[in-house]
């Protein structure tokens, strides 16, 4: 893949209205469950990434009939999926490539278990490195038998008659606990999960979307056996991971004022901007429709002053795709300190690594540690330079807002990973800059 470099401009503010893309966590909940209904179902605003275009083209692979609506920019906007019933994907005749997605092959995983064949799923280079131990035991628990490479991509579900399971994850993880919950559709009796904090819960709220039923009490979430899933249409809400980019950069920087409409408020996802009030934003929140059961509005925030940012360890699930953004903050003033997350070094990239390298390179000091990192707020806009995203699209978007702080012009390396999750991300950027000059 060409590793495209991108010239970020120095922005003294940041004002003005926008939509993010739909979210990328719901949309392949909802191409999953879709596939696994009766009857069709349209999927409107389903996330552009190549994320979500990889977990569609695995289900085509699987036998699902999906008609992507492609728009005039060749992104993926409306789909149609003619569900297949539970138990019905058909064995796939080659390796399904999930490309750099974790979710897909994560809850992928969980599906193919149910089914009576044995499929393989491989990964780039970046997914390939990540661990899928965590997954496969619990399916292999439930009578599936797994095989991976030391514990890593590629790997073969040989799928069974499963049976429920009751099994406590060691690590917080939605892909973990959605991966146990959709094998627990194809399995005998009951499967709950167990999680040591909540994790986003869309999964389950997809499921009721379509017809089934997942209950929660406390930390546990159980599914049943026999449940009967109908095709529906959808709209997917705006993903609050890719608003949380410019909702930091107008915390951050005085004078700036960012308006987000449609973005999805599921308070599983919406942590960030408890922080930014925290930090001393100004946030307003409007909710207006909760279709899908995710609910949705506008959301504002106001730069007003920024202090001091500690992120708690019990903060960090609900936070775990913000972090990057939030270190963001330290290149604008605000002190931010991290703990608890070494989940982030098994990410995309080792997010911990790739921030301090990064950061460092346009001139703002980071003391990294095996689980999180603390960086002094600057108190002079730092140099700027040339920070590597590493083949991580929310570390080349974390850059890019660190990066409107520098004195100077700073570069992205490998900008173009920015299509995973928000292919427009750097037009935005470009088009906000510029509406805010004088604005
Ligand atoms: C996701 C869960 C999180 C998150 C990822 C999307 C999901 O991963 O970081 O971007 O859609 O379930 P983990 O389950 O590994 O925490």
């Amino acid at each position: 893949m060409p590793r495209r470099a991108v010239t970020v401009m120095p922005a003294r503010r940041l004002r003005g209205r926008l939509r993010v893309p739909g979210d990328k966590s719901i949309s392949h909940r909802y191409a999953i469950l879709a596939s696994l209904a009766e009857g069709a179902s349209r999927l409107t605003n389903y996330a552009p990434g190549a994320d979500c275009r990889t977990t569609l083209a695995c289900l085509q692979r699987l036998g699902v009939d999906i008609v992507e609506h492609v728009d005039s920019q060749g992104a993926t906007g409306n789909v149609t999926v003619m569900g297949r019933g539970l138990g019905g994907l058909r064995s796939p005749s080659s390796p399904l490539d999930a490309g750099n997605s974790g979710t897909t092959l994560r809850l992928l995983a969980g599906v193919l278990a149910g089914h009576p064949f044995s499929s393989t799923m491989v990964g780039d280079e970046s997914l390939s490195r990540r661990p899928m131990h965590r997954v496969l035991k619990p399916l292999e628990r439930m009578g599936a038998r797994c095989e991976a490479t030391d514990g890593h991509a590629p790997v073969t579900i040989h799928g069974a008659r499963l049976h429920g399971i009751a099994y406590t994850t060691e690590v917080p993880s939605a892909q973990v606990k959605s991966a146990v919950l959709l094998a627990g559709l194809h399995a005998d009796g009951v499967t709950s999960v167990t999680e040591p904090a909540p994790t986003r819960d869309h999964t389950e709220r997809a499921l009721a979307a379509f017809g089934g039923t997942a209950t929660t009490i406390g930390l546990t979430i159980t599914v049943g056996s026999g449940q009967h899933l109908r095709g529906r249409a959808l709209t997917v809400p705006g993903d609050m991971s890719s608003a949380a980019f410019w909702l930091i950069a107008a915390a951050a920087i005085p004078g700036s004022r960012v308006e987000i409409e449609d973005v999805g408020l599921n308070p599983t996802r919406t942590k960030l901007l408890d922080v930014l009030r925290r930090l001393g934003a100004r946030v307003t929140v409007e909710a207006t429709d909760d279709d899908g059961g995710e609910p949705r509005g506008r959301v504002v925030v106001e730069h007003d002053r920024v202090g001091e940012l500690v992120v708690a360890p019990d903060e960090v699930p609900a936070l775990i795709d913000e972090l990057p953004a939030v270190a963001a903050l330290a290149a604008h003033g605000a002190s931010v300190a991290v703990s608890g997350a070494s989940e982030l070094r098994v990410k995309e990239s080792d997010r911990i690594a790739t921030l301090a390298a990064g950061f460092r390179a346009i001139g703002i000091g980071v003391e990294e540690r095996p689980d999180g990192f603390t960086i002094e707020g600057m108190r002079a806009h730092p140099a700027g330079g040339t920070a590597d995203a590493g083949g991580d699209h929310r570390m080349a978007m974390a850059f890019a807002i660190a990066a409107l702080a520098a004195e100077r012009p700073s570069t992205i390396v490998g900008a173009d990973a920015v299509a995973i999750s928000y292919p427009g991300f750097f037009d935005t950027l470009e088009r906000l800059v510029a509406e805010s000059v004088g604005a």
